[in-house]
């Protein structure tokens, strides 16, 4: 089992790509609190993300549209004061990237509350908001596959990039965002085999949340490693952790494992 100690460096925007380069899978979790995230720590976790699904498993709501820049920076505060080795990544709520402009005061307001990177969704015009950010010292991870805030468009929550029009796209969009200087990339609900494909063709890491095993590291929201019910059907590529582990603090060093162990996610995780 992982146990971090007090002499371990904290993880940096340039340690992931060594993560990469050294075939060191990284360990992401969600949080929205200050005591998680001191247990997150603790147990190993390597990115902890203040991601907007808060919108639905803190606040109750059915999607994470009702989130707001106020609610992120706000937990983002809290999870900082909980952390001294992760790197903690906020995520941009529904249209605060609407513009680049809009994109960049709030993700100043998410570095000064300790944030150390932003995430945001999709390719297309946010290409030049995430130059924006990079060009003005803002580390960004993208966020391609199924995008939540996409949820009306999409008619759902649905696995993306099946076909071939839809890989090729997610292919190009994935190699656009990091030619526009994303450090980092979730891949979230596509076909195992276009995500390993995805891995392979960009030098950045790639994160699987429903991705299948080949992404370079794996994300879960908390509730769902803790086999919470947050009232929605639970997806194919949740695990609950905690029934291996015992503990809080067993549940995360268990993922920890089963992510650098290459044991999670297994096919009954992943879709083709
Ligand atoms: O908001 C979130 O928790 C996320 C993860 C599922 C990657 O975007």
């Amino acid at each position: 089992m992982y146990a971090a100690t007090a002499r371990e460096k904290p993880m940096t925007v340039p340690a992931l790509a060594d993560a990469k380069r050294d075939g060191r899978k990284l360990v992401m979790l969600t949080c929205y609190d200050a005591g998680f995230a001191r247990v997150m720590d603790a147990a190993g976790i390597d990115l902890v993300l203040v991601g907007d699904s808060l919108g639905m498993v803190v606040q109750g709501h059915g999607s994470t549209l009702p989130v707001t820049v106020d609610d992120i920076a706000y937990h983002t505060a809290c999870v900082a004061r909980g952390l001294s080795r992760a790197l903690l990544i906020a995520d941009l709520p529904f249209q605060s990237d609407a513009s680049a402009e809009i994109a960049l005061q709030a993700s100043t307001r998410f570095l000064r509350a300790g944030a150390a990177m932003v995430k945001l969704e999709g390719a297309g015009h946010k290409l030049d908001t995430i130059r924006h950010l990079v060009e003005r010292e803002i580390p960004v991870c993208a966020h391609l596959g199924l995008t939540p805030q996409s949820v009306l468009r999409l008619g759902g929550y649905k696995v993306q990039g099946r076909g071939e029009d839809a890989a090729e796209k997610l292919c190009a969009d994935a190699r656009a965002v990091e030619r526009a200087g994303a450090s980092l990339l979730v891949l979230e609900c596509v076909p195992s085999s276009l995500a390993a494909a995805v891995s392979e063709e960009v030098s950045i890491p790639t994160i699987g949340i429903g991705a299948g095993p080949s992404c370079d590291g794996q994300v879960l929201v908390l509730h769902d490693l803790l086999g919470v019910d947050s009232g929605h059907r639970r997806p194919k590529f949740v695990k609950d952790f905690l029934r291996e582990g015992g503990s809080l603090a067993g549940a995360m060093q268990a993922f920890a494992a089963a992510v650098r162990d290459g044991s999670f996610p297994a096919a009954e995780h992943s879709y083709e």
